[in-house]
């Protein structure tokens, strides 16, 4: 059966909602932001691509269950996303998250990966997975904070990336 994960989770201060199309000119701006999208194949420069991408999470959440939401501040700006994804580490999902830059070390990483991993076990996940490029101090600090920790090295034509498993009880 599909694991099925909320609409909704609340996260402290912040609220992380279920992305739909109506988000996309917010998504571009962090997706596009080169500051912020240090990741993947760096800024996102085509509109497009953030359109098919928001269409793909709906896509995947159909198939295997698994959610991406928007993180929003009280005041309903969005200051980021996070989510599950199915990839390298299936048939276990893997989370990723983006805080844009300007609202980035203010613990809202954190608050929101916890949020994620959460609903992933309340919806019937049995293990979160993460994997991160080695110099990105901030998401490997923020993933050891939420309780992951590295279990292999992998690697790819970008270069390596440290496999994390969540534990549920931080040693
Ligand atoms: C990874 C990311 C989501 C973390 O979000 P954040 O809101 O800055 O994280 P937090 O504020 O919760 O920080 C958690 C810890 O990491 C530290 N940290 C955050 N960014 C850091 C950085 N660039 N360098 C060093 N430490 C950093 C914080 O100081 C904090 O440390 P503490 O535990 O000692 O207090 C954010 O840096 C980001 O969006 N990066 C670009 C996208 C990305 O890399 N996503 C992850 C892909 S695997």
């Amino acid at each position: 059966m599909v694991p099925e994960m909320a609409e909704v989770l609340a996260a402290g201060e912040l609220t992380l909602r279920l992305l739909e199309p109506a988000d996309h000119a917010e998504l571009h701006a962090i997706f596009s932001d080169p500051r912020t999208h240090t990741i993947g194949s760096g800024p996102v420069r085509d509109a497009e691509e953030t359109r098919q991408w928001l269409d793909r999470r709906r896509v995947r959440r159909t198939e295997h269950g698994v959610a991406w939401y928007a993180v929003r501040r009280p005041d309903g700006s969005m200051i980021g996303t996070a989510g599950l994804l199915i990839g390298r580490t299936e048939p276990h999902p893997e989370i990723g998250f983006e805080i844009r830059h300007q609202d980035q070390r203010r613990g809202f990483g954190t608050a929101a990966a916890m949020a994620v991993v959460a609903e992933a076990y309340r919806a019937g996940f049995e293990q979160v997975w993460a994997t991160v490029r080695p110099w990105n101090v901030g998401s490997l600090r923020a993933l050891d904070r939420v309780g992951f920790r590295p279990q292999r090295v992998e690697r790819d034509e970008h270069g390596e990336l440290i496999c994390l498993l969540h534990r549920a009880t931080v040693a």
